[in-house]
């Protein structure tokens, strides 16, 4: 069965990403999450990186208006009864992940494909919360959606060949090169990244450099695009510590163990950029 019309839930960072490269690559793409303002803000999101790439004379006006009209937004998850595929990017939480899920399963077509962006959570057990585990997979994006190129796609215990097989050819309609990943705590992209940043956090925590300092350190030392601290904030330090929560409980090893000072920056309320302040302040 041919995907052609896609749900989106959660407009947050990734999923107004994800639902921005499904609608410029043709598909119809429904996006939901739980208030207006949040879908306001997603679209608002979209449109204004469309409208960069007009600027930057990537894409005609008409592609961006073509891209616009294949989007529609939804409050109502009910509405996912005509869609092919369903890409879910809400809160790194497993309770509220397998909410979603059974009310996507129970609300879904039989043929439809269910799929969590989730950063690190066992993907085996999100499909047990439904009754198509098979048709249950993990298409792990990576922040920003339009300019990063890696989708890791996570097979689930019971995931079969042909859903494996279709979010695939999926990841390659939208550009992106896709990597096959095990279903392991972290996957592969977090299982790397994660305990790098978590020890950067370390680091400033017990007073070796400074938070520009440490930064520097890996941006001029080892050419990276942006600094350990500086990406932690770009990714949403709450996002951080549900995935080092999830690395130390998964696999029961006390190098995964989150630092307290991330643990602490939570707790304010400070999760990096998206709410202003983070290592750095924004705004
Ligand atoms: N959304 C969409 N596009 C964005 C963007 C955003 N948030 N931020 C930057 N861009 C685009 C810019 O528009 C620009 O595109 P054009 O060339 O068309 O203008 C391009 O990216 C480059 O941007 P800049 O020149 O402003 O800045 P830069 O050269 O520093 O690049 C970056 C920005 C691509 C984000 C770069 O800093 C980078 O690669 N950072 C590391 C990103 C990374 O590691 N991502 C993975 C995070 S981990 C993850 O996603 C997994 C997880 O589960 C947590
Ligand atoms: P975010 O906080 O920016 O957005 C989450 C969105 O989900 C919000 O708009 C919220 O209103 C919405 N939401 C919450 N509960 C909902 C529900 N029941 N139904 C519909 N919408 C709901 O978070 P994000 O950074 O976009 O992360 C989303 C997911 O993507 C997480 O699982 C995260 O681990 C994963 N992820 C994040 C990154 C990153 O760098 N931030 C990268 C890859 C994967």
């Amino acid at each position: 069965m041919a995907i052609e019309k896609v749900m989106v839930v959660g407009a947050g960072q990734m999923g107004s990403g994800i639902a921005q490269v499904c609608a410029q690559s043709g598909y119809d793409v429904l996006l939901n999450d739980v208030s207006e303002e949040a879908l306001q803000k997603g679209i608002q999101n979209i449109e204004k990186l469309l409208t960069r790439s007009v600027d930057k004379e990537r894409i005609s006006e008409q592609e961006k208006n073509d891209t616009l009209s294949r989007l529609n937004t939804t409050t109502e998850i009910q509405d996912v009864k005509n869609c092919d595929m369903t890409i879910e990017a809400i809160v790194e939480n497993m309770d509220v992940k397998t909410n979603v899920f059974r009310q996507l399963d129970a609300h879904a077509p039989g043929h439809a494909i269910l799929a969590s962006n989730t950063s690190s959570l066992p993907i085996t057990e999100i499909a047990a919360s439904t009754n198509r585990a098979d048709k249950v997979i993990g298409m792990h994006f990576m922040n920003p959606v339009p300019v990063m190129k890696l989708v890791e796609v996570i097979r689930g215990l019971q995931t079969s060949d042909e859903t494996y097989e279709a979010v695939a050819d999926m990841a390659k309609k939208l550009s992106k090169t896709s990597v096959e990943v095990n279903d392991y705590p972290g996957f592969a992209a977090n299982r790397i990244l994660m305990p790098m940043i978590n020890e950067a956090i370390y680091a400033l925590h017990e007073g070796v450099a400074s938070v520009e300092d440490i930064d520097t350190v890996m941006k001029l030392g080892m050419n990276h695009p942006m600094g350990p601290l500086t990406l932690a904030d770009f990714i949403g330090l709450d996002t951080c510590l549900y995935i080092m929560e999830v690395l130390h409980e998964g696999f029961g090893d006390s190098k995964y163990r989150p630092c307290p000072l991330l643990r602490k920056y939570v707790n304010a309320g400070w999760h990096g950029k998206k709410s202003g302040r983070g290592f750095y302040q924004y705004s």
